[in-house]
């Protein structure tokens, strides 16, 4: 018998996480809330929720067939689905391939411009600082990960760029950027978790450079949904 949500756990801005019956397994449920700059923008989105959760869960399972452990377990329903409970990093890592977004803007760089290699950062996850860009230094002062665990996410997160910039390469969309959380299962093993959508990825059309992610409401573009589609359509088949 599947298991059904227990107690919501936690709620955040686009999930919520309850707890279920089996103590490794947690329920992920994708809101359609639209949050942007640390909360100070918000909207309700109809839709959105389901179409990250699809999106997130072919994401995943496509990683796992390449040999990158994720949470994912089984989709339950449009808007959730069962995950491996970890205990959580507090880091964001993000990897980026041109600049977008708050490099584009913290460096002075044009939107669009390609990096020779990925540039990885680490954030700290903290809501009331504003998730504050940090390096290995302020992680290992923090106790956020060791020195083994930090390269660790370096090599997984480089790996996970690898893989989804060939795979979107091959269906006609650029990989712009992306943030990742990972964290331990009761192994003590580094597993992805959270998600991987149109929220947390910048894809761009390769032909038009169409912007087809969460940029699209952060910069009143209009589409939303239209874009989350059109992404699913091409993870889908
Ligand atoms: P940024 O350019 O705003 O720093 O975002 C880099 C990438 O990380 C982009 O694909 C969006 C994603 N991201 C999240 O998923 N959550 C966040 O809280 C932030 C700031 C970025």
């Amino acid at each position: 018998m599947l298991e059904s949500p227990c107690h919501l756990l936690y709620e955040g801005k686009a999930k919520k996480i309850y707890a279920t019956s089996n103590p490794q397994h947690y329920i992920v449920d994708y809101k359609d809330a639209a949050s942007a700059f640390n909360g100070l923008k918000k909207a309700t989105i109809e839709g959105k929720g389901a179409l990250n959760n699809r999106i997130s869960n072919y994401l995943m399972q496509y990683l796992q067939t390449q040999g990158i452990s994720t949470h994912f377990l089984q989709e339950l329903s449009p808007t959730q689905t069962r995950v491996k409970k970890l205990t959580m990093f507090a880091l964001e890592v993000i990897v980026r391939n041109l600049a977008a977004g708050s490099i584009a803007k913290r460096l002075g760089l044009q939107e669009g411009l390609p990096f020779e290699t990925p540039v990885l950062e680490f954030c700290y996850k903290n809501d009331a600082l504003g998730d504050p860009l940090i390096n290995d230094d302020h992680a290992l002062a923090l106790k956020l990960a060791s020195h083994a665990e930090l390269q660790t996410l370096r090599a997984l997160a480089l790996q996970i760029n690898d893989l989804l910039g060939a795979y979107f390469k091959s269906k006609g969309v650029i990989l712009v950027d992306f943030k990742l959380e990972f964290g331990k299962d009761a192994q003590g093993q580094i597993v992805l978790g959270d998600e991987v959508s149109p929220d947390t990825c910048r894809f761009w059309d390769a032909t038009t450079r169409q912007k087809l992610d969460k940029d699209r409401f952060r910069e009143d573009l209009g589409g939303l949904c239209q874009a989350y589609e059109t992404i699913l359509q091409k993870v889908s088949h």
